[in-house]
């Protein structure tokens, strides 16, 4: 492996660099993904957005490009194997490699599961959980004959670990990626390319996304998150940048949360409850 991601300590403080990585992130036309692939541009990396939003993702690209950073957009829609392979292959050959996966397409399904079509049950899994096992395949494939290690990232959610009512096909896909990581783990581990979920909470994203939740769903959320407000896209991108950075380099199979302490516990469980002591403490 190459020498430790170099840092720059001029303002003080540490920042992951991804000077000459190159780096692919799914659903990067929007929302987190977007910041995400915004956030390894800034920072030097080489980046690809691959996202089905082709108007988006173009202007997207062409943001990061008039600000004088190296990126490009791939229309893929993260269901299909060939168009993924299609993706892996073009920025291989581009590039001569791919150091970096970030797998953030999503879809929002709410909706109770006895009301869920085949078809909406299908698109959330296809997109969330089939997208990552066909793209991290392809990535470690070619990681595998680099040889020269690599970081797998998959957008995972509190609902992989925490059941919320509506979220039947977000909270198995989400589940299942967890999974997916930790064998990937153990499977790629022997050479060097680690595979971690980060894990957000409820993420504010403002005007970078359209996936808009109500203010209803927002306040209940926040009411259990002990650091009291909702995430930030910084608070993901942060997170993100530092598994997928050299420094991480023994941190694999890990799951991340960003999410103020939602999945901690249960904040609403208050009140007083008399516990019996035995005799056991003086009075
Ligand atoms: N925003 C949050 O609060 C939050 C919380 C937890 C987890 N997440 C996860 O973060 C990821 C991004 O969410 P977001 O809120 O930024 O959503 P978003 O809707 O803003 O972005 C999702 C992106 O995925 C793309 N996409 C959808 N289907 C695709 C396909 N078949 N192929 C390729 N791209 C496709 C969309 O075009 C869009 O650009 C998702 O995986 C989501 O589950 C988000």
């Amino acid at each position: 492996m190459e020498s430790p991601t170099a840092v720059n300590l001029e303002k003080g403080e540490m920042y992951e660099r991804f000077d000459d990585k190159v780096a692919i992130v799914t659903g990067a036309a929007s929302g987190l993904g977007r910041h995400i692939l915004t956030r390894l541009g800034e920072a030097g990396g080489r980046v690809v957005a691959a996202d089905i939003s082709v108007e988006a993702g173009t202007l997207v690209v062409e943001g990061l490009r008039s600000a004088g950073l190296e990126a490009e957009f791939q229309p893929t829609d993260v269901r299909d194997s060939e168009q993924v392979e299609r993706l892996v292959d073009r920025v291989v050959g581009a590039y001569g490699g791919v150091d970096i996966l970030v797998h953030a397409a999503g879809v929002g399904v709410h909706k109770p599961v006895v009301d869920l079509s085949d078809e909406e049950w299908d698109l959330q899994v296809d997109v969330q959980l089939r997208g990552g096992f066909l793209a991290s395949r392809s990535v470690a494939r070619h990681m595998i004959q680099q040889r020269r290690g690599g970081r797998i990232v998959f957008i995972g959610s509190t609902a992989g670990n925490n059941a919320r009512v509506h979220a039947g096909p977000h909270a198995a896909s989400k589940a299942g990626l967890i999974q997916l990581a930790r064998v990937l783990a153990l499977e790629l581990g022997p050479l060097e390319i680690t595979v971690n979920v980060v894990a957000p909470g409820l993420i504010d994203t403002g005007g970078l996304s359209t996936a808009v939740p109500s203010e209803e769903y927002k306040r209940a959320f926040a009411g259990q998150v002990p650091l009291a407000r909702l995430g930030k896209p910084d608070d993901v991108a942060d997170a993100v940048l530092f598994v997928a950075s050299d420094r991480a380099g023994y941190i694999t199979g890990h799951v991340l949360y960003v999410d103020g302490g939602y999945s901690a516990g249960k904040t609403a469980v208050q009140g007083h409850h008399d516990a019996a002591l035995y005799g056991q403490l003086d009075a």
